[in-house]
């Protein structure tokens, strides 16, 4: 073995793009590897396909400093590596809540015989559970001193940096006390640096990261719940998060009410999960994960009902500003995004959706040619008779009532994220709604009146 490892990372995603950069800023030599030939030559010429902060630069220096480089051989990968990442993309597979493991089974056969020399291969893709023990008995058969580890990554877009190089903790589901002396080199800096480095098997490793994304998701499923009982009893789910979080056993950190989850990882993560637990004969373990998803999705359509009745009952031709398209602020990620997916609802209700982001417009106009688009807030707010806040950007949150009263042809706003002071919005005359929170009856408005006229209504449930 090298001194200091070489490291490759199979894979150049969102994950291992991350993950090579930061590698190679903490002094490794690092080959990243994929599939996707004009991925590979976009990042070696400093280009990051996704947007997140700060990870560009990282990309850079690393390109400069000669530390870092990408490639689509798997020859030069087999050659280089002491220690193979596998980050590798595990979507569901089509028509099914199942993870397609394709791409990492792939990454694994294609790596397998090109071995000649000890190295540790260690997965970082969310996988179910068993699917490391597989691939450790696979790669066993490939030669003397090959040996599997699962080192699963807790990285959240947005703030993928600082997550990658100083995480919460750190698991190394191992087989061997080399593996984890492996590891321990790997990671020395973090671990100095005081993050907690848990030691398990291979399948406590897989189970900590599914684990972990179906914790998160119940949290915000719950709190969203008590929105559900907010609305039905007049009461302030904003309140009521705050009251929850100030219990320390509780904490506020995700218990955020909204219009809840989305992206690439938590609903595909605990689809996945139950999925695996059905065939482990241990669904009964993991019914409650079922709800947590159902109140997730329930939000999106709660808020277009609550869009149509502030158009009275009809959006058809109503014009909407929709504010967010990516899943989360700080990404251009908008796999699943709740924001989007709640405008292509109103869409299909009729309504003129025009989408506004600071970064996934490229990417949200790819996924949804079929909404209108602009290039501004202020473009995208102008005549609109509603306005929707659907991701929670610093731009959008900072928002106030005069930055809008002149653009918009009514005053009507939904706070989908909860993120606005609804007081100064109702001083300044703005019929002020958010999911959770007691109702003000909405004012007549002169296209209510027009549609009251004309009678009907709609209801987004589906
Ligand atoms: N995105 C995140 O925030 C995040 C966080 C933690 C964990 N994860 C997990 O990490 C994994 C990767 O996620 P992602 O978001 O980076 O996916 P992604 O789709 O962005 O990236 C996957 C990459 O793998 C490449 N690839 C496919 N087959 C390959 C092969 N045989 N050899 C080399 N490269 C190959 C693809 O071209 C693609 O560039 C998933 O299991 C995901 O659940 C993602």
């Amino acid at each position: 073995m090298n001194d200091p490892l070489r490291l490759t990372v199979l894979g150049a995603g969102y994950l291992g793009s991350t993950h090579a950069a930061c590698m190679a800023s903490l002094g490794f030599d690092v080959l990243g590897v994929d599939t996707d030939a004009e991925k590979v030559d976009q990042l070696n010429a400093g280009h990051l396909p996704i947007y997140e902060p700060g990870l560009t630069a990282l990309l850079r220096s690393g390109l400069d400093s000669r530390r870092l480089a990408f490639t689509t051989s798997y020859p030069h990968a087999a050659a280089f590596g002491d220690v193979h990442f596998i980050c590798a993309g595990t979507p569901p597979q089509p028509g099914s809540h199942h993870a397609d493991l394709s791409q990492v089974n792939r990454c694994v056969a294609g790596l397998a015989p090109l071995l000649d020399r000890p190295c540790l291969v260690v997965g970082k893709s969310t996988v179910p559970v068993g699917t490391a023990r597989r691939l450790a008995a696979e790669l066993a058969e490939a030669g003397d001193g090959v040996e599997l580890a699962w080192n699963p990554e807790f990285l959240r877009e947005g703030s993928a940096v600082a997550d990658a190089l100083a995480p919460d903790r750190i698991v190394a589901g191992v087989m061997s006390p080399w593996a984890e002396g492996i590891l321990r080199q790997v990671y020395a800096r973090p671990i100095a640096d005081g993050t907690p480095f848990f030691v398990t098997e291979l399948e406590t490793a897989e189970l900590a990261k599914v684990a972990a994304n179906a914790f998160l998701a119940t949290k915000i499923s719950f709190i969203n719940a008590m929105a559900e009982v907010c609305e039905a009893v007049g009461g302030n789910v904003r309140a009521l998060a705050q009251i929850l979080g100030a219990d320390s056993r509780i904490g506020s950190s995700y218990l955020r009410p909204g219009i809840g989850f989305g992206g690439g990882c938590l609903p595909k993560d605990i689809r996945a999960f139950i999925a695996r637990a059905a065939e482990l004969e241990t669904d009964q373990a993991l019914g409650f994960l079922r709800e947590v998803d159902a109140i997730n999705l329930r939000r999106r359509t709660r808020i277009a009902d609550l869009a149509c009745e502030l158009a009275d009952g009809n959006l058809a031709d109503v014009p909407v500003c929709v504010l967010g398209a990516a899943f989360k602020p700080g990404s251009d990620d908008v796999r699943d995004s709740p924001a989007l997916d709640v405008a292509q609802i109103l869409h299909g209700m009729g309504a003129r959706v025009t989408v506004y982001d600071p970064a996934a417009l490229a990417n949200a106009r790819r996924a949804c040619p079929e909404l209108g688009y602009a290039a501004t807030l202020a473009e995208a707010a102008r005549h609109a008779y509603l306005v929707l806040l659907l991701t929670e950007w610093a731009e959008f949150a900072q928002l106030r009532p005069d930055d809008l009263d002149t653009l918009v042809a009514q005053r009507n706003i939904i706070d989908g994220r909860g993120v606005l002071d609804p007081a100064p919005w109702r001083a300044a005359g703005w019929n002020y709604r958010a999911l959770g929170m007691a109702l003000t009856p909405p004012p007549s408005t002169p296209l209510a009146a027009r549609r009251s006229a004309k009678g009907g209504g709609q209801g987004a449930s589906r």
